[in-house]
């Protein structure tokens, strides 16, 4: 296993969009794991292939609080949205920053997992958040994109002040 470099706004390799998954074979598996692992070390709950810069629509979960059901969702697809719910959302690629976000409140959604099987399933709750952001990220889009512009360049210049002073 690996840890893979995780990419931090305003990069623009975030705003890629993945391509879905061809088949689930045993690179996918192993690239599932290793997303896994980053996740863990950076205690994410959730982590999309777009973060670490591989563009294939690959995410992975884990909202355990003893950190011990690994999720992986392979061509992950919302098919029904409904309501609306308002969460404290933070992101791997925004280090430092929460920020409320309105979202559906329950969703239907359908991947593969890594067997290649297709499931389909029911959210609500932090589930349904966290699946919604990873998505997201699939398609180059961060939690950020949803403040109002003054607020986002409040972030922007946060972060890139962070960034600078990491570099030194
Ligand atoms: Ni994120």
């Amino acid at each position: 296993m690996s840890r893979l470099t995780v990419l931090h706004f305003p990069d623009p390799r975030l705003r890629k969009k993945a391509r879905p998954v061809a088949a689930v074979d045993a690179q996918v598996r192993q690239f599932a794991r290793d997303m896994l692992e980053t996740m863990y070390a950076e205690n994410g709950i959730g982590l999309a292939a777009t973060q670490v810069d591989v563009q294939q629509r690959v995410v992975v979960m884990d909202l355990s609080a003893e950190r011990n059901e690994p999720l992986t969702l392979v061509n992950p697809e919302i098919m029904e949205k409904s309501g609306t719910e308002e969460m404290e959302e933070g992101c791997l690629s925004v280090p430092g920053f929460t920020e409320l976000v309105q979202r559906a409140e329950k969703i239907s959604y359908r991947y593969l997992n890594l067997d290649g099987e297709e499931i389909e399933a029911e959210a609500d709750g932090l589930r349904a958040v966290c699946i919604q952001h990873e998505i997201d990220h699939l398609d180059g889009k961060l939690f950020i994109d949803y403040l109002s512009p003054i607020k986002r360049r409040r972030v922007r210049k946060k972060i890139e002040k962070q960034n600078k002073i990491r570099a030194l």
